[in-house]
């Protein structure tokens, strides 16, 4: 059966020090509370895993990109290779910011899919529409072809290592939340589309995660839903207390 997550993404926030202080923090909470019912990550920059990595011991340590190539002459990249050596277990691939920002394509992301799963990285990928496309009732369309392309060439042994999210454009750093029934309605049709392409088990076995705006307050009510299994958290995850206020939702 899927596990429950809670992951953090710090985007480009915090000093390496500041991250080391953050994930110290978060790390002590985890360790102390009883019962956890999630899984919980950090997805921090580049520049913070491997520090990062050494004060962790109950929480999963994630990077929040990688390269499209393995190794070789491309000034500024960091390969998967490079990202599993700092002793990180996941790579956040596909974020909206990524798409927008520095024109990632569905295609690109298949490639960055595959050198994650080969250099033993598990995959926190990312899909989610826009305000516009929210409006003109195009999303589910989108969101398939986010996951057809990038994802549904993959085994179903190679699934067990991705964990989707979702995340409406509009409502990351927005302070506008989906609503718990339009999260919940997104979920089901993509955990519909893994089991046509895949079958039942698979998609019962994928953790599908909701992100935008998730805050202590409104957690628990995403979280109770039946295909919501948990969060990536932005702004709410770089205080310590916000974030253990998400993780301690379910
Ligand atoms: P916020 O939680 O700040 O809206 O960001 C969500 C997000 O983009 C997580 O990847």
């Amino acid at each position: 059966m899927r596990k429950n997550i809670v992951a953090g993404n710090w985007k480009m926030n915090t000093t390496v020090a500041e991250g080391v202080e953050l994930a110290r923090e978060v790390n002590a909470a985890v360790e102390k509370a009883s019962e956890l019912k999630c899984e919980v990550i950090v997805g921090v920059p580049f520049t913070h895993l491997t520090a990062v990595s050494q004060v962790l011991t109950a929480v999963k340590l994630s990077a929040e990109n990688c390269a499209d190539h393995t190794s070789g002459a491309y000034t500024g990249e960091v390969s998967a290779p490079m990202v599993a050596s700092t002793g990180a277990q996941y790579v956040i691939l596909g974020h909206s910011e990524r798409r927008e920002y520095y024109h990632e394509t569905n295609a690109m992301l298949k490639t960055k899919v595959d050198l994650a799963l080969e250099a033993g990285l598990k995959v926190i990928f990312c899909c989610g529409e826009s305000l516009a496309q929210r409006k003109d009732g195009t999303y589910f369309d989108v969101i398939k072809a986010e996951l057809v392309e990038s994802l549904f060439h993959l085994s179903a042994e190679q699934m067990s290592n991705i964990v989707i999210a979702y995340e409406p454009i509009w409502a990351i750093g927005t302070g506008e939340t989906a609503t718990s029934d339009q999260a919940e309605e997104i979920h089901a049709f993509i955990r519909q589309l893994i089991a046509d392409k895949y079958g039942k088990q698979v998609a019962d076995d994928t953790t599908i995660l909701y992100g935008g705006s998730c805050k202590p307050s409104n957690a628990p009510e995403l979280f109770a839903k039946p295909d919501i299994d948990g969060g990536l958290i932005g702004g709410a995850s770089l205080k310590a207390d916000s974030f253990m206020g998400i993780v301690t939702a379910f």
